[in-house]
Formats: C-alpha cells, sequence, structure tokens
C-alpha cells in the first residue's frame, strides 16, 4: 500500500493522490484541487489548531492518551527523580544529550557569569507601582533587555545566539527576584555564583539580609524539580508565540517577552494563580459540592483541571502532588491542600469531568507548594516562566535553525464585506 490517501472531489469528480508522511498531508498539497483553474485552491480551517502540526521537532514528546512526558528521550519522572540540578536538564533540553561533568560545568559557568542584570533594570523595575502584577513588570524587563544587547538583533550568528541564550538563562531568575524585591520595598540581593540555579534565586528572592545563604535544602530540591517540570511542553501557546515570533527574525529577548505575555493568561500559565483564588473562594470543604454543581452547570471552570493534549492525569501533576508533602514537612501543611484533594477526588469521580478527560494538570497544585514557600500567588506564574525560558530558547534556536521555516503568517477565510464604496458623511444614516 502507499503512503499516500486518495481524495475525491465530489464538486468535480477530479481525483487527487496526497502524499501521507510522518501520519500528516502537506496543507500546501491540497492547493492542487480546484473547482476551476482560477481556483485559489483548497485550504484547512483549524481555529487553535487543534488538529495542525506547524514545525518538526526532536524536543519533547507528549502522548495525551497514556500521560507521557519526555524530553529528548527521558521521561519527566525520571528526570524529576534524578536530575541532579536544574541546569543539567535545560542542557539536555537546548543540546539533546545529557552532558558529561565538563560539559554541565562549562554551560554553568557561562550561565552564572551572565546572571548579573544591568543597573538600567532596576530603572524599568521601579518604574512601575509595587502593587504592579509580576508578570506585567517581568515581561516589560523581559523585552527591555534586547535595548541593553543590540547585537541580538544577528540572530544568524551562532556565537551571538549563544550569548543571548546564557544571558537569558542567567538573567531571568534575577529580574524575577528583583521583581519581588521591589514590590517588598527590600533591597535587591546580588546572583552568587556559588550557589545552584535554584538555590540562587531563592536566596536572591528572601534572604533578609543574612551575610551566609540559608536556602532549606529541601525547598531547592523542590524548587529544582519544579524548574524541570516547567521546562519545556512542545508547541503550547507561549512556545507557539516563541516560535512566531522568532520567525520574523526578531531579536531572543523579544520573542521571550512574547512568550512570557502568552504564559500570562489564565487559560494557560496564569492558572497556578487563578487555582489558588478558586480554592480562596471555595474556602471550606462543605462548598465543594456546590462548587462543582456551579462548574457542571457551565459557571465557570475548574482551573487547574483540563488540557489540550492531556486526556489523562499530566505526568507532572503528579509529581507535584507527592513533591508537595516533602515541602510541607519543612513549611508545614498548605490547608488548602485538602480543599484541593477533595476537588480532584470528586473530578475523578464525577462523569461531566470524565467525559471531557478533564484530569489534574501542571497547575493544580503547583500553586500550593509556592504559596507554602512564601511565593505571594501573583508571583506564581513567574516562576513558571522561570522554569520555562529554557523551553522557549530551545524551541526558539530549532525554529531559526530549520530550514524549512519561514515567516509565520496563516491565510484565512474572508467572511466580511464584498466592495463598496466610500459614503460620505452627510449620507450616512
Ligand atoms: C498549561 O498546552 C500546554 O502544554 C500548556 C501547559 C504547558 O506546560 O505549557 O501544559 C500549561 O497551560 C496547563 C493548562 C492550564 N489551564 C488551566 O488549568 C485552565 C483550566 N483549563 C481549561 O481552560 C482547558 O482545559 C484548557 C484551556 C487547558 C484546554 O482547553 P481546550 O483544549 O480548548 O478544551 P475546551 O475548552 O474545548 O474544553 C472541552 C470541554 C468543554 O466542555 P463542552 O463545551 O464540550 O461541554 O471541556 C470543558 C469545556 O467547557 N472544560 C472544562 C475545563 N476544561 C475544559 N470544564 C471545566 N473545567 C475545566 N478546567
Amino acid at each position: 500500500m502507499a503512503d499516500t490517501i486518495t481524495i475525491t472531489d465530489n464538486r468535480t469528480g477530479k481525483q487527487y493522490e496526497i502524499p501521507v508522511e510522518n501520519e500528516t498531508i502537506r496543507a500546501t498539497d491540497l492547493r492542487k484541487i480546484k473547482v476551476s483553474e482560477d481556483d485559489f485552491g483548497l485550504m484547512t480551517y483549524d481555529p487553535a489548531f487543534m488538529n495542525t502540526s506547524s514545525v518538526k521537532s526532536r524536543i519533547t514528546f507528549i502522548d495525551g492518551d497514556k500521560g507521557i512526558l519526555r524530553y529528548r528521550g527521558y521521561p519527566i519522572e525520571q528526570l524529576a527523580e534524578n536530575s541532579t540540578s536544574f541546569l543539567e536538564t535545560a542542557y539536555l533540553l537546548f543540546y539533546g544529550e545529557l552532558p558529561t561533568k565538563a560539559q554541565l560545568e562549562k554551560w554553568r559557568l557561562n550561565i552564572k557569569t551572565h546572571s548579573l542584570v544591568h543597573d538600567n533594570v532596576k530603572k524599568i523595575i521601579e518604574g512601575f507601582y509595587r502593587e504592579a502584577h509580576p508578570m506585567g513588570v517581568f515581561t516589560s524587563a523581559l523585552a527591555a533587555l534586547s535595548t541593553f544587547y543590540p547585537e541580538a538583533q544577528n540572530i544568524h550568528d551562532p556565537e551571538i545566539r549563544m550569548q543571548q541564550v546564557y544571558r537569558l538563562m542567567g538573567q531571568v531568575p534575577t529580574i524575577a527576584a528583583w521583581v519581588y524585591r521591589h514590590s517588598k520595598g527590600m533591597p535587591y540581593v546580588y546572583p552568587d555564583t556559588k550557589l545552584t540555579y535554584a538555590e540562587n534565586f531563592l536566596n536572591m528572592m528572601f534572604n533578609t539580609g543574612t551575610a551566609e545563604p540559608n536556602v532549606n535544602p529541601v525547598l531547592e530540591h523542590a524548587m529544582t524539580v519544579l524548574f524541570i517540570l516547567h521546562a519545556d511542553h512542545e508547541q503550547n501557546c507561549s512556545t507557539n508565540v516563541m516560535r512566531s515570533i522568532g520567525s520574523s527574525h526578531a531579536n531572543p529577548y523579544a520573542a521571550a517577552a512574547g512568550a512570557a505575555a502568552a504564559l500570562s493568561g489564565p487559560l494557560h500559565g496564569g492558572a497556578n494563580e487563578e487555582v489558588l483564588k478558586m480554592l480562596d473562594e471555595i474556602d471550606r470543604l462543605a462548598n465543594v459540592p456546590d462548587f462543582i454543581k456551579n462548574i457542571k452547570e457551565g459557571k465557570g471552570k475548574l482551573m487547574g483541571f483540563g488540557h489540550r493534549v492531556y486526556k489523562n492525569y499530566d505526568p507532572r501533576a503528579k509529581v507535584i502532588k507527592k513533591l508537595a508533602y516533602d515541602v510541607f514537612k519543612v513549611t508545614g501543611s498548605n490547608p488548602k491542600l485538602d480543599l484541593a484533594l477533595a476537588l480532584e477526588k470528586i473530578a475523578l469521580e464525577d462523569d461531566y469531568f470524565i467525559k471531557r478527560k478533564l484530569y489534574p494538570n501542571v497547575d493544580f497544585y503547583s500553586g500550593l507548594i509556592y504559596q507554602a514557600m512564601s511565593f505571594p500567588t501573583e508571583f506564581f506564574t513567574v516562576l513558571f516562566a522561570i522554569g520555562r525560558t529554557i523551553g522557549w530558547l530551545t524551541q526558539w534556536h530549532e525554529h531559526i535553525t530549520d530550514t524549512e521555516q519561514k515567516i509565520a503568517r496563516p491565510r484565512q477565510i474572508y467572511i466580511g464585506s464584498g466592495e463598496r464604496n466610500y459614503v460620505p458623511m452627510n449620507e450616512r444614516k
């Protein structure tokens, strides 16, 4: 049997052989299906890209039905369990192989030596109200970085590209921590190159002026695992934006700022913040049945549940749920955990959710840990962005070095007015 499909156009009776490759057909192959010679030819219509692949990628594999997530072939559970540091997983994502000791050291050094932020970035952060939403400040600071490194525009130079990868990986945690410190009116803590990635971040966030960093190792491990779990997730909304902006050959800071803006949406990375707001709104176990009833009547969504790809339990949510108990041993339990567990139990047994294959996703339990670690709720999505920065950069790099890619410019189905003539003001009704 040939790797083709045969399409019969019943409008003309003509038949067309369309090649099948990687279980897909090329949409442009449909253009030859026409009713008349001056026809544009068939297009596909796929709002929200429910069934459209726009790239070929070697980075992350997801099987949504089986709840499988692998970075460069390595199951996320194994990386969460065994990865000695976030930068080890970040190296794996970017280069495609687990690093040797020497490779990891070089990668770590390159990133650490770029973790200092230009002093003027403080002025950008301080230009915002203390109460400004951290994602608004964080996204703005990311975009501003491009003005400090104009050479980043030369995206075709491999060395310059890597310089920006090191800078973003190094500076994103610093900017995130300084956004928080500004909101609290606290002095900035500078990066400490002796610390691990997660330890350095937590120290810049919460150091209260002690000379020596004193990050609890359980919390450092939890932060490392959370960064690993958030690092990449194939063609999610924000990564699609990173690739689309990158396709116009804009610099990587502009692309990362766009990706962060997309991530801030409550249906995407902003969901971890929405989960805590939802749990606050439910407030007590006695209110759970009524809350679920409202959801089933279409009044709102169970935040932290459901996924475009996973139609099974998000493997990241399983790891995070387990991690929560380790963190609570140090921080004390989060009283909202019982509410979350009750919601999950009901949802997993209720036909409304089962029929729609709605399971906890990465955002359902992560917020409980972040809150227990003293992060403010509106800061949760910034934490998501810190982990995801390596995913955005890796996907961006794959995109701009993919010879098959061009500037992203989808088509449309025009359903507006036909041609009509201008009407002078005094003749308008
Ligand atoms: C992330 O794409 C990624 O990989 C994202 C991410 C990553 O790592 O980058 O995994 C991170 O964004 C996780 C998702 C975080 N968002 C939320 O938790 C918000 C709540 N979830 C939903 O908004 C929703 O599930 C989405 C946005 C995640 C997915 O939406 P889809 O794929 O567009 O599905 P849909 O809205 O078409 O829903 C299908 C049905 C609908 O019911 P019917 O119209 O068929 O009756 O399921 C219902 C929806 O109403 N539904 C929900 C629901 N999610 C979907 N009903 C109640 N609560 C929900 N959470």
